[in-house]
Formats: structure tokens, C-alpha cells, sequence
């Protein structure tokens, strides 16, 4: 089958582009830059989408801009039109019930793809593993690791492309169950996982913050529930980064 990814070039993108090769399938990477098996296109103007899209029969979409998911989504449902091909597309856990501008994006994605006619299959996603270890990264060198109350259920990104490899080869099935991860963590127990597999030994402070988004984290909005479809806990995804 031959699969353009959109976000090709991204966290969950390269591993899907991997996955997806692995199984057989010729993918074609749609990039604003040039590379090796590149399409290139940018969604945001359109230009190079339909050269992207000549002989596609899947289309996985992962593409994404923190302002402008929803304009890039429309583009490419455009684009898709009269193609026939099925479209895959990545949203997250919760996005109807936490009130955040990229949120928002996302559902109202999710409702353009459902609402186009296109032949679609839609899967919520929880954090990636990659994504909470960001955030604590990011504070490596301050004297205090910073977390906000609540509760993640982070996921392993290869696991995610391999779902994702089952939905490309399946008939499209509109919203699918959600695939989250194996267990519900506490942000502060993420943070002390963090900290043991990197040697650091800091106090971690909960920060609790106003606003709808970091009430949704507390309670607990953003996961899945278990049992989650991925195996790979955080500990285990910490000690294979190393
Ligand atoms: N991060 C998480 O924890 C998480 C959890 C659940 C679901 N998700 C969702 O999973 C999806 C993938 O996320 P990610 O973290 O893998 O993304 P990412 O690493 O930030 O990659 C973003 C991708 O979007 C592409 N892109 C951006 N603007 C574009 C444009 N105008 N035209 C064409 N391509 C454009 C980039 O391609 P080039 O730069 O090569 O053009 C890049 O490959 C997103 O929909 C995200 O919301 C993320």
C-alpha cells in the first residue's frame, strides 16, 4: 500500500514512517523540507499537497502547529477530496473536557474529518512517555523539580505507530478505542522516576496552578483509564533511553 505520513519528520512520525516500512507498505514523508523519500508540501498554503497526495491510498495524519491545526487539517481534507483515499488521524485523550486553545484544535479536526465524507479512522493517544521526560528535562539544572497535581497515563511512542499500523491495514472505522498507557502515574511519581534513572536527586515541588487546563490534570481528565493498550511502563521507557 502506498501511505503518505504528515508529520512524517516528527516524534510519532518517524517511528510510524519505520513501522509502516517494516510492514511492507512504501511510505512517502510529507515535509516543508526536502529528504529522502520527501513529498514536499507545506500544509499551511497547500502548495506541493496534491503532488503529495498522486497515488496515495492512506493518508496518516500527525502533522501538527501549536496555532494552527485546524486550518492544516482543512487543507488537507481539501486536498483529499476526491482521492478516495482513507485517512488516519491522531488526536488525544480528553481534548473534548480540557478547555486549551490546541485542544480545541484537535476536536475541532476531529469533527471536519468526520463531518468531510472522507473514509476516516480517528484514535485519541495519552502523553508520550518522550513528552512528560521533556518536561523534566527541561528543568535538569534547577535546584527544585517543579510538577503540577495530577495524574498521567504516558504511552510509548513505537507502540502507538504499531497501532497505528493495524489501523492503516483495517477498513476505516471512524473513532476508535482510545490507546493509552499501561499505568497511572502522579506527575511527582513521574518526576522521582526521572530523577532515579538520571542520577539526580533534587526535592519536587507540586505546583498548583489556576485554570481549567491544570484542573483537568488533577483530575485526572487526560488519561484513558486502565487497562491501557501499551506495555511500556515510564520506568522501563526511562532505562531504554538511557
Ligand atoms: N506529544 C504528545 O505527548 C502527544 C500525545 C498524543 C497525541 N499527540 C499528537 O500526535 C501528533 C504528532 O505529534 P508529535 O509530537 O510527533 O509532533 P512533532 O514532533 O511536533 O512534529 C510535528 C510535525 O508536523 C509537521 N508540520 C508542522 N507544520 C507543518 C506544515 N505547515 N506543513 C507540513 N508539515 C508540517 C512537521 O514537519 P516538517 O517540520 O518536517 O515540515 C513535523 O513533522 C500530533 O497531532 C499531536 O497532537 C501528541
Amino acid at each position: 500500500m502506498t501511505i503518505l505520513v504528515t508529520g512524517g519528520t516528527g516524534r510519532l512520525g518517524r517511528p510510524t514512517v519505520d513501522a509502516l516500512r517494516a510492514h511492507g507498505h512504501t511510505v512517502r514523508v510529507l515535509s516543508r523540507r526536502p529528504g529522502p523519500d520527501h513529498a514536499v508540501a507545506d500544509l499551511a498554503t497547500g502548495a506541493g499537497l496534491a503532488a503529495a497526495l498522486d497515488g496515495v491510498e492512506t493518508v496518516v495524519h500527525l502533522a501538527t502547529s501549536r496555532s494552527k491545526d485546524i486550518g492544516q487539517t482543512r487543507m488537507l481534507l481539501t486536498a483529499m477530496a476526491d482521492t478516495g483515499a482513507h485517512l488516519v488521524f491522531v488526536s488525544i485523550v480528553g481534548v473534548d473536557e480540557v478547555p486549551f486553545a490546541y485542544y480545541r484544535d484537535k476536536v475541532a479536526s476531529e469533527q471536519a474529518i468526520a463531518a468531510s465524507g472522507i473514509a476516516h479512522t480517528i484514535i485519541r493517544v495519552t502523553q508520550f512517555h518522550g513528552f512528560v521526560e521533556e518536561l523534566l528535562d527541561a528543568q535538569r539544572r534547577s535546584p527544585v523539580t517543579l510538577v503540577v497535581p495530577g495524574v498521567a497515563q504516558t504511552v510509548h511512542i513505537p507502540e502507538v505507530a504499531e497501532r497505528l499500523v493495524e489501523l492503516v491495514e483495517t477498513r476505516p472505522a471512524g473513532r476508535v478505542a482510545d490507546f493509552g498507557g499501561p499505568e497511572l502515574l502522579t506527575l511527582r511519581e513521574h518526576a522521582a522516576q526521572w530523577q532515579a534513572a538520571r542520577g539526580i536527586r533534587r526535592p519536587v515541588w507540586s505546583l498548583r496552578l489556576p485554570g481549567g487546563f491544570a484542573r483537568a490534570v488533577r483530575e485526572g481528565r487526560l488519561t484513558s483509564g486502565l487497562p491501557g493498550a501499551g506495555r511500556v511502563t515510564f520506568r522501563e521507557y526511562l532505562a531504554r533511553e538511557r
